[in-house]
C-alpha cells in the first residue's frame, strides 16, 4: 500500500477477528517502531508484547473496561523511559522527550500494522498503576499507549476532522 492510502485507510477499530498475526507482520511492526525518531537517538521508551489471554483481559480491567483490546491477539504498550531520556537531557528528556519518543514510536507501530492489513486502535484511557500490574511493568515506566492489533471485524467509515483552516494558522 502507498504511504498516503496507508494514512488515509486507517481507522481505529474496535472489534477483532480470532485470528493470530503471523509472526513476519508482528517482527515488521515492531521493526517499524523501532525505527521511529528520538531525541538524541536515545529511544526513551520500552515496548511490552502481550499475547497472554489472561494479561490482555487485565488490561481492558486497567483501561477501565475497554472489552475490544482483549480480543486483539496481541497488544503492545508503548511506554516512557525516563531514566534513559534524563541522562542526557534532564528535566526536558524526563518530562517530554520520553513521552514524545513512545508516542511516535506507537505510531510508526500503528500505521505499520495498517500497511500490512491488520487493524489497531490507540488506547491511552487507563490506570497506569493498573496497566503496569496487568503487564508486569516496573514502577519507573510510565505507560503512555496501548495498542491492540489484529485483524479487524468491523470496517469503520472515516471519522470527522477538524477543517485544515480551523487547524492551520498561517501567518
Ligand atoms: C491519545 C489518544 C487516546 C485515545 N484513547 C482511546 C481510548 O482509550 N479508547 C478508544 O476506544 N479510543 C481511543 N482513542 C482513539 C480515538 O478515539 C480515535 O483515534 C478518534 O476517535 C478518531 O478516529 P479514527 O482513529 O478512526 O480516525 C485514542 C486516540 C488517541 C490519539
Amino acid at each position: 500500500m502507498d504511504f498516503f492510502s496507508v494514512i488515509e485507510s486507517r481507522r481505529s477499530v474496535r472489534l477483532y477477528q480470532e485470528a493470530p498475526i503471523e509472526p513476519e507482520k508482528l517482527q515488521k511492526v515492531l521493526e517499524a517502531a523501532d525505527l521511529a525518531p528520538s531525541a538524541g537517538n536515545l529511544q526513551g521508551y520500552e515496548i511490552y508484547l502481550i499475547t497472554n489471554l489472561e494479561q490482555r483481559q487485565g488490561l481492558d480491567q486497567a483501561a477501565y473496561g475497554q472489552t475490544f483490546i482483549s480480543q486483539a491477539p496481541v497488544v503492545l504498550v508503548f511506554c516512557a523511559n525516563p531514566g534513559r531520556s534524563s541522562v542526557r537531557y534532564r528535566d526536558r528528556g524526563r518530562k517530554l522527550y520520553c513521552i514524545q519518543d513512545a508516542t511516535i514510536s506507537c505510531t510508526f507501530a500503528m500505521l505499520a500494522a495498517q500497511a500490512l492489513g491488520l487493524s489497531t486502535v490507540w488506547v491511552g484511557a487507563f490506570n497506569d498503576d493498573a496497566v503496569r500490574q496487568a503487564a508486569g511493568i516496573p514502577a519507573e515506566l510510565i505507560p503512555v499507549a496501548l495498542l491492540p492489533i489484529g485483524y479487524g471485524a468491523e470496517s469503520p467509515g472515516r471519522r470527522p476532522r477538524r477543517p485544515l483552516n480551523k487547524i492551520v494558522h498561517i501567518l
